[in-house]
């Protein structure tokens, strides 16, 4: 497909035509990681849900193939998830992938069904008896079914989002769900809607003697910084409920930016814990300046778990098959910052596309930090406030930051609650902003940042994904000069390093 957006990344996933939201049925299978997910294959709006597919060795090539399950009688395919049937419990043959998804219809409802394949995913055979688990109280969201092998039960358990809660169930068949509990209401951010749940066992600062459970919640709305976010709480898994370590209001951001939702893992990984995001926020996902495609999978990223004055935080660090991108490195020398320093035209000739890498210290300065900014002004600034122990993005003024279409726009269809409806709203402006997390998260007074940049995209990765922030921004030229600062003081930058990126 010719590529007529100039906003189209390089190296991050994307559907070549259509729209894209939530990565589903993540799986990894004989060599290959499958990403499903929501599509529509008839335009670059939501709408038509099928699970879209592409597959990769590596997770950061992807081919692109056919859609995997399309949209039936029983209404849109909604998320959900994949996983290899090793012990053949459905009876579909040993190994047979099998997906987990949710049918929502205005006239059925939300309920989960399942689907087999036994061509390592190309195709699936719907199950003839869908569906497999409708709500047992009339709940109208009850979606994003996670299924997962829970080890001491030597049972198949699904956990789902429903509504301010997640519901956990349990199965030997993976057709016959009985339900255990819930978790979640009143907990996490407030006001939230759940979706798309994960549950995965971590070892905490890498001692496999000690293990805590972790769910992954997605809320929209509940991002502090307005729409859609991810939270997760830590704690113990008894098998039939799980109980957080912490209290209701205690809030655990697993990314700081504001495009990052939809989060979830692997299944069949090992020991390794890899997510994928969703490179987006339902504020505006429907009216990026984006027309061939919309939405994007920010990097994958593996999580793992650290201590910090005796809490447990979760770490979400890019892969790192994604060293694979370097194309070409520039080092740079250390340099000492007091007041400003411009670099002009560093990342010329890398089209957008590169990874900036450095230590930053920041000494007796009050704030230090850098412009990525282009010959029209347009910046993103990234900065450590030490007065206030942040780490702050600030797209205000990136590029384009306006995205309203005539003062007023379609809120999308599947937010006003009927999927035949839209409504039309009076505009604000919900991207121009900056996102901020608190550098208590961190050790040093040294700070590791690995960022990647990538058209429309800004990663930030700070101390090994103790901090992760990932945030759109448009610039209308590439951004290719550094411009460095430090307020009340002088600050210290070590083992810099670009590279340029490119598959
Ligand atoms: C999350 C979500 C899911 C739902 C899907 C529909 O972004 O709202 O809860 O299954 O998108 O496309």
């Amino acid at each position: 497909v010719a590529n007529t957006d100039y906003y189209r990344p390089v190296y991050h996933h994307t559907p070549q035509y259509g729209w894209m939201n939530d990565a589903n049925g993540l799986v990894y299978k004989d060599g290959e990681y499958h990403l499903y997910f929501q599509y529509n294959p008839y335009g670059s709006r939501w709408g038509n849900m099928h699970w879209g597919h592409s597959v990769s060795k590596d997770l950061i090539h992807w081919e692109h193939l056919k859609p995997a399950i399309a949209r039936d009688t029983l209404g849109h395919i909604f998320s959900g998830s994949s996983i290899v049937d090793h012990r053949n419990s459905a009876g579909y043959g040993k190994d047979a992938m099998i997906a987990f998804y949710t049918s929502a219809s205005d006239e059925h409802g939300q309920i989960q069904c399942m689907a087999y394949s036994n061509d390592n995913g190309r195709t699936f055979t719907k199950y003839e008896k869908n569906p497999i688990l409708t709500p047992f109280d009339g709940l109208k969201d009850f979606r994003d079914p996670k299924v997962f092998w829970y080890e001491p039960a030597q049972k198949w358990y699904m956990i789902v989002s429903a509504d301010k809660e997640m519901r956990f169930y349990s199965s030997s068949n993976l057709k016959e769900w009985e339900f255990l509990s819930g978790f979640g209401k009143g907990y996490g951010a407030q006001p939230n809607q759940f979706e798309c749940p994960d549950f995965v066992q971590l070892a905490v600062d890498g001692n496999p003697e000690n293990k805590k459970w972790v769910m992954i919640v997605n809320i929209n709305p509940g991002c502090m910084f307005g729409g859609s976010a991810t939270e997760y709480f830590v704690g113990e898994f008894d098998g039939k409920e799980f109980k957080c370590d912490t209290k209701p209001e205690v809030v655990k951001w697993l990314d700081y930016g504001k495009d990052h939702y939809a989060t979830v893992c692997f299944s069949n990984t090992g020991d390794r814990v890899i997510a994928v995001p969703w490179m987006s926020n339902w504020q505006y996902a429907n009216i990026t300046p984006i027309k061939q495609y919309r939405g994007a999978n920010a990097l994958p990223r593996e999580l793992s778990l650290y201590t910090k004055d005796g809490q447990i935080y979760m770490a979400a660090n890019v892969v790192k098959e994604a060293q694979s991108l370097r194309k070409d490195a520039r080092p740079i020398e250390n340099f000492t910052v007091k007041g400003e320093l411009e670099m002009d035209t560093v990342f010329s000739k890398m089209e957008g596309a590169y990874e900036l890498e450095m230590d930053v210290t920041p000494g007796n300065a009050r704030l230090v930090g850098f412009d990525l900014m282009n010959e029209k002004g347009e910046k993103s600034k990234i900065y450590l406030d030490m007065k206030e122990g942040r780490l702050v993005m600030d797209r205000t003024e990136s590029g384009i930051v306006d995205l309203k279409r005539n003062g007023k726009f379609d809120v999308h269809a599947k937010e006003t609650g009927n999927y035949r409806k839209t409504l039309s709203v009076n505009y604000q402006n919900d991207f121009a902003l900056g996102t901020w997390a608190p550098l208590s998260l961190c050790e040093d007074k040294t700070y590791h940042l690995d960022i990647f940049v990538d058209k429309c995209s800004i990663e930030i990765f700070v101390d090994g994904g103790r901090i992760a922030m990932t945030n759109l921004v448009f610039p209308t030229k590439p951004y290719d000069t550094l411009r460095f600062y430090t307020e009340g003081g002088e600050a210290e930058f070590s083992n810099m390093k670009i590279y340029k990126l490119g598959m």
